[in-house]
């Protein structure tokens, strides 16, 4: 893999490329696993839940999907493989990047009639704990309330959902690249960026110039049966008065 990675905004013709590349990403992350305990017996559910999610950032209007891609052989020929993966929001004012457009309203209605067609005739998905996956939607609740809400209103800023590089992939600077890809979004529309990082992450971060505000302790519990620790970090925007 010599030749260097390239970088560009998501389409929905890349939905499967990034399942797979976030799928083996995920596949040994704590929070995940706590999420998925069975996604290594029921390895495409776990790769169709990152299609559904890939689908529905594409088409959100507020989110910008970022990948990074890499020519590698498979089964004896070269093709075009997602080896990086990022998912920015931006909350508070719109930003360019973020309008309205008819292709992701009328592509978000499809989807979720489509969706709800195929879930009459889909298996019952077993790879995941419910329960797990409930106290985690309260964590991420909390979080966004004890951190990113003042008066009422969110944070102006570019927040990063999830970052992920291919194994294939890492130690070559493309995760570091797709945080710095969001971060000068935020310097272009004069606001911050944030995140909650996982231990994984954290070092590509605090490269980039985040800073770590505090750190959230989990309902959910990790493989050790303790809390998660998740940091939360932000990249501070010096033109932005405080
Ligand atoms: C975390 C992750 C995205 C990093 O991607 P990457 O492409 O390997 O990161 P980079 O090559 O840009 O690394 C940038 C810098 O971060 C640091 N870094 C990255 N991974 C590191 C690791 N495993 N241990 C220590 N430092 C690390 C280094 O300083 C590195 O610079 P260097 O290689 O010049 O020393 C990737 O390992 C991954 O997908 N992990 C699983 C999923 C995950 O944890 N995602 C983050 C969710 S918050």
């Amino acid at each position: 893999m010599s030749t260097p990675p390239t970088f560009r905004v998501a389409t929905l013709a890349d939905v499967d490329g990034i399942a797979e590349c976030a799928a083996e990403a995920m596949m040994e992350d704590d929070l995940f696993g706590a999420l998925w305990p069975r996604r290594k017996e029921y390895p495409d559910q776990f790769v169709g839940y990152f299609r559904g999610r890939a689908r529905e950032r594409i088409l959100d209007h507020t989110v910008v999907t970022l990948i990074s891609e890499m020519p590698v052989q498979e089964n004896g020929k070269e093709i075009l493989k997602v080896v990086g993966m990022a998912q920015w929001q931006k909350f508070g004012k719109p930003s360019v990047e973020t309008g309205w457009s008819v292709y992701k309203a009328a592509g978000s209605r499809l989807i979720g009639f489509q969706d709800w067609a195929y879930s009459w005739f889909q298996p019952k998905e077993t790879a995941s704990d419910p329960e797990a996956v409930a106290r985690f939607m309260e964590d991420f609740t909390e979080m966004e309330h004890k951190f990113w809400f003042k008066d009422g209103k969110e944070h102006d800023r570019w927040h990063l959902q999830l970052l992920a590089v291919h194994s294939i992939a890492r130690r070559r600077g493309i995760g570091g690249r797709l945080v710095e890809l969001g971060v000068e979004r935020a310097k272009r529309d004069g606001c911050d960026a944030s995140l909650e990082a996982s231990p994984m992450g954290l070092p590509v971060y605090q490269s980039k110039g985040f800073e770590v505000l505090d750190t959230y302790m989990m309902k959910v519990k990790g493989s050790d049966g303790q809390p998660i620790p998740s940091p939360i970090l932000m990249w501070k925007n010096p033109d932005v008065k405080r």
